[in-house]
């Protein structure tokens, strides 16, 4: 089950993107199953994940807008699906700039509801990679409310929104 659109694909292309080398240290926030943090683990980073209800032994548990590690301990911060969720995207922003070390990079991908990339630039990020999946997003929903797959879906507000990938860097 792919608890976020494009699954695996989707995060090789955010790792792509952002240009991170093995070995590198990763944290995925809001890391749900930990089938991210097994990726990267496959691909040779040193990841760990962080979520307020863990569903792998892979996954930590955490608070997301209060995470349990000091600053600066991070070359990278994965979150997919889950800065919205939490309730406080420019809390989550912030929390994820503080865990990174000077030009770490931040992996982004969540429903926008308020355009991101400002807020992201707001907490201390220069934008490396912006782009709207809202399409993708669109079928991976239809697609899990067709497979009743409750895990994969959360309660969003009624108004339009879109879904947004950034890979920024932290400033
Ligand atoms: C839609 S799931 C995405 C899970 C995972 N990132 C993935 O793509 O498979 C959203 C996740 O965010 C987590 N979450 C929500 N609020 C959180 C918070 N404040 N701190 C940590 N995790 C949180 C939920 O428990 C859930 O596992």
């Amino acid at each position: 089950m792919k608890c976020h659109p494009g699954g695996e694909t989707h995060t090789r292309r955010m790792l792509a993107l952002a240009a991170l080398s093995p070995g590198a240290s990763v944290l995925d926030l809001g890391a749900g199953a930990g089938e991210s943090v097994r990726l990267l683990r496959e691909l040779g980073f040193m990841a760990r994940g962080l979520d307020i209800e863990p569903r792998s032994p892979l996954v930590e548990t955490g608070d997301l807008l209060c995470a349990p590690f000091p600053d600066e301990s991070f070359d990278a911060v994965l979150s997919q699906c889950a800065f919205f969720v939490s309730g406080d995207v420019p809390g989550a922003l912030r929390e994820a700039k503080r865990l990174l070390k000077s030009g770490g990079r931040l992996l982004l991908s969540d429903v926008e509801f308020t355009p991101l990339r400002p807020l992201a630039e707001a907490a201390g990020f220069t934008i490396l990679h912006d782009e709207d999946m809202t399409a993708l997003w669109r079928e991976y929903y239809l697609e899990a409310l067709w497979r009743d797959e409750d895990a994969c879906r959360c309660e969003l507000p009624r108004r339009k929104c879109c879904y947004r990938m950034l890979i920024a860097e932290r400033r």
